[in-house]
């Protein structure tokens, strides 16, 4: 998969399996169980290994907007920040602060662990049906406020994961407009 940084002042895009990426951290897009589920949250707890679904066991779920931290068990990254989306229902229900939280927590998470690189999946944009543009719009905004708010002297990189060449567009565009 190729990657290709647009903003080499600690964001990038790239286009990968986010499973692969040696990165600090990998944020999963979870459920509220998280238990464990398809998309990118089957394809983490795969990689993963078991020991994963026993550590979040014992977290006892997750809020949507919310994230909590795990070690990264048998992926190159060390950690996983698991966040839970809102479900699209036409916007009308607060998605879209509901997923600008995602990002926050997930950023807050990171600096409370001090994690120097941290790789976003597009949070919602999949199962839970976000529209792509409107997910990554957000997305990018939040990691431009954090990058701009104190993330980029701390040396830390974003790193925006598309899975497809349609999401990676989407990014590139949608980064150019902000
Ligand atoms: N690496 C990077 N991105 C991936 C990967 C992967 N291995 N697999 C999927 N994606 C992308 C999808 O293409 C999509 O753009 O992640 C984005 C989010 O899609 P989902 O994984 O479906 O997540 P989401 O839309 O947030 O739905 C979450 O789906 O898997 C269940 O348990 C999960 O119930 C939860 C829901």
């Amino acid at each position: 998969m190729q990657s290709n940084p647009i903003h080499p002042r600690g964001l990038s895009l790239v286009m990968a399996d986010i499973t692969r990426l040696d990165v600090e951290a990998i944020v999963n897009a979870a459920n509220s169980s998280l238990l464990g589920g398809g998309g990118v949250d089957g394809a983490v707890h795969g990689a993963a290994g078991p020991e994963l679904l026993k550590e979040c066991r014992h977290i006892g779920g997750c809020p949507t907007g919310e994230a909590r931290i795990t070690k990264g068990y048998l992926l190159p990254a060390k950690w996983v920040i698991h966040t839970v989306g809102p479900v699209w229902h036409a916007g009308s229900f607060g998605e879209d602060e509901l997923l600008a939280r995602c990002y926050k927590s997930c950023f807050s998470l990171a600096d409370r662990y001090g994690i120097k690189s941290i790789a976003f999946p597009a949070i919602s944009a999949g199962a839970y049906g976000f529209p792509m543009q409107r997910a990554c719009r957000i997305a990018l905004s939040e990691m431009k406020a954090f990058l701009e708010g104190g993330g980029r002297q701390r040396g830390v990189e974003v790193i925006a994961v598309s899975y497809s060449l349609d999401a990676y567009q989407c990014y590139q565009r949608t980064l150019l407009e902000l």
